[in-house]
């Protein structure tokens, strides 16, 4: 189990958690590791965001250039930031490779975990490369995942599992040595969570995986685990009941 005290992770919701969110799923509610964000970092990432925002979508806004500050100031809140991980909305190397540079000179020595987000797929945010659209720019993505291994953080990759062949995938994911792939695993048109692409990942590749998708209870929590899969993690859930991670693992 790595580091991780447990194999619940809280999965990102971009609005809610926050600091205070995330510190009070890690330590009352039980979780073994938190993300927090989805956070727009770069210009082009923070203009989508407000447009989004403008729209109704429930957003972080961070000001530009003091990104790393900001995030910084959330984590602060969190009792344990190695069980933190960042959820990241990036479209360039080089934005990826400031924040980096920056970000880690704030830090001490427990490091939280860089999520890259190839999930979201609010229009904003793919027309302008990032999001969803780093699966069609894979370039891009190995130099964001390069230019954050380069400073030394942990790598976390969420995708929307069924949106890309596991077949294109799974070379590149073998060659950038991640530390997690994190997999919401949601098939349009069935309910609950696509266990058969979650094993297929979890046969092919070495690496710790996150199953995500429709955790509500015991049953579905074990049925993510059985796949093989390291972890799994609640979003939804998680923001009607944020105990629910202690109230599952005491069943373990
Ligand atoms: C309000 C809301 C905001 C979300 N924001 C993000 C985000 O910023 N980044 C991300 O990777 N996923 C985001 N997600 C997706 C969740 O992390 C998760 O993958 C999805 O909700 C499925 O998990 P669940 O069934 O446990 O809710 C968001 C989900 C919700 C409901």
């Amino acid at each position: 189990m790595g580091n991780f005290v447990n194999s619940s992770v809280l999965a990102a919701m971009a609005g809610i958690t926050n600091g205070n969110f995330s510190n009070h799923c890690l330590v009352e509610g039980g979780a073994g590791f938190v993300t927090i964000g989805g956070y727009s970092i770069g210009k082009e990432m923070i203009r989508a965001s407000i447009k989004s925002k403008q729209r109704g979508r429930n957003e972080f806004i961070l000001n530009y250039r003091e990104e790393e500050k900001e995030i910084y100031h959330e984590i602060s809140k969190i009792s344990e930031s190695s069980r933190v991980i960042i959820n990241l909305r990036v479209n360039t190397y080089s934005v990826a490779k400031n924040f980096a540079i920056r970000f880690r000179d704030l830090l001490n020595k427990d490091q939280p975990t860089l999520e890259i987000n190839a999930h979201c797929r609010q229009t904003e945010i793919v027309e302008k490369g990032g999001g969803q659209s780093l699966l069609q720019r894979i370039d891009t993505l190995e130099k964001i995942v390069k230019a954050f291994q380069s400073e030394d953080f942990k790598v976390s990759l969420k995708i929307r599992g069924n949106t890309v062949p596991p077949s294109f995938l799974i070379p590149q994911i073998e060659k950038w040595h991640l530390d997690f792939l994190h997999i919401d695993s949601y098939k349009e048109g069935s309910p609950g969570t696509d266990l058969k692409l979650l094993n297929h990942y979890t046969k092919a590749l070495d690496i710790a995986i996150i199953g995500n998708n429709s955790v509500i209870d015991l049953q579905s929590a074990l049925a993510i685990l059985n796949t093989g899969a390291s972890y799994f993690s609640i979003a939804r859930a998680a923001q009607r009941n944020p105990s629910i991670f202690s109230n599952l693992l005491k069943h373990f």
